[in-house]
């Protein structure tokens, strides 16, 4: 079900990633995938299209079938409730959260979590707060939230941060928080009277465990007794169904008030998502579980390859658990390069994402997707070791 496309179909399909790189180099590093499009999802734009359904998205207020459609994914995915009208269509999950905290936050400091997805870090910048990292340790043997430092960057007599964005499951710790984990973020968060924006696009991307007794479940913050009130939402099928080039996230609202709030901006703060993206992520939380699910299968492979591989030829290489997302965090200090991702690129001919674009001035570490084929896996980890023997 899964279909790998030829290195012709992708340099075709997806202009960033494979666009951007000379002919003899294997891209690893943005977040597409190198499959072909879930058929549900292309005979809806097919359908679209070939009726002329290219105008404006309807911008009248209402959940309408996208919000039916998310109502249905979270309630068969996530056992969540969502009332189809919470959902709030928005162009991209970057620009989701820029409304969010626009809309909803106080003119404060907003704390990231570190390594973190770079445009968003920059997005806080953008909306004219000043940004507060809480910084993983690199050494640390789990990628956990220190609850300490939330409680000092939240504290108004210390950092003063007003908003948390919660990426879950993390990009790129690869984590998948647990609900204990989660209340007791909740928990410091509503000490401090602040919010969170949960950035949950890659919900959808739970990797099947080894055991599935203790397989990693994905909880929207959203279902925590408490968060309805102080959190939104962002979420969108364009990570899991690859098809970030057509625009339309969702905020998920938590309750009315929120709900009415987001839709209560003016003219043009929000109205840049468009009728295609809208008709693809209905088409994908409506008739993609079983594309869906023959997905996470392939990427469970794919990570487990990973790691057979990096036994193999990069011994040394320390891969975090990739409990969701399709984005490996390699740790490459023991190989000696500051910046393994140029040396990859220079010497080996595949491109990486250098980890100091997720955390400045992180030396040593890269982010490797791994949604590829299994051939091009295979090539990519003997060209990186080959890369950094030499
Ligand atoms: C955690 C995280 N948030 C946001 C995004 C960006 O989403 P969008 O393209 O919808 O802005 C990504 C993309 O990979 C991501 O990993």
């Amino acid at each position: 079900m899964i279909r790998d496309l030829t290195d012709a179909e992708a340099r075709r399909a997806m202009p960033c990633k494979w666009g951007q790189v000379d002919a003899d180099v294997i891209p690893a590093w943005v977040a597409e995938m190198d499959y072909a499009l879930a058929p549900p999802i292309a005979e809806a734009l097919a359908d679209a299209v070939a009726h002329n359904v290219v105008g404006y998205p309807d911008f009248s207020p209402g959940g309408g079938l996208l919000g039916e459609a998310y109502a249905g994914f979270a309630q068969r995915h996530f056992g969540q409730h969502v009332d189809p009208t919470w959902v709030v269509p928005t162009v991209d999950v970057t620009a989701g959260v820029r409304v969010a905290i626009n809309a909803l936050s106080a003119d404060a400091p907003v704390v990231m979590t570190l390594p973190g997805y770079p445009p968003v870090m920059n997005i806080v910048e953008a909306c004219g707060r000043k940004r507060l990292d809480l910084v993983l340790d690199a050494d640390a043997e789990r990628a956990e939230i220190d609850l300490d430092q939330l409680d000092h960057l939240l504290d108004p007599a210390r950092g003063g941060a007003r908003t948390l964005i919660l990426t879950n499951p993390h990009n790129p710790w690869g984590r998948v928080f647990t609900r204990a984990e989660l209340e007791g973020i909740r928990d410091v968060v509503t000490r401090h009277g602040a919010r969170v924006v949960a950035d949950e696009i890659h919900a959808p991307l739970v990797l099947p465990g080894t055991d599935p007794a203790t397989a990693p479940v994905h909880t929207p913050y959203l279902t925590l007794d408490g968060a309805a009130d102080h959190a939104v939402a962002v979420v969108s099928a364009s990570k899991a169904f690859n098809t970030p080039g057509l625009r339309c996230a969702q905020i998920v609202a938590g309750d009315d008030a929120t709900r009415d709030r987001l839709r209560s901006l003016a003219a043009g703060v929000n109205e840049s998502w468009s009728v295609l993206g809208s008709i693809a992520a209905t088409a994908a939380y409506t008739d993609g579980d079983e594309w869906l699910a023959a997905l996470r299968t392939r990427l469970g492979e794919q990570r487990d390859l990973l790691a057979d591989l990096l036994a193999r030829h990069l011994p040394e290489a320390r891969m975090r658990p990739l409990e969701a997302t399709y984005l490996a965090w390699l740790d490459l200090r023991a190989y000696g390069e500051d910046d393994p991702a140029a040396a990859v690129l220079e010497r080996g001919r595949v491109r990486l994402a250098s980890g100091e674009m997720y955390q400045p001035g992180l030396t040593g570490h890269v982010r490797l997707n791994i949604a590829t084929s299994p051939q091009r896996l295979t090539a990519i980890v003997e060209r990186m070791a080959a890369a950094l023997a030499s």
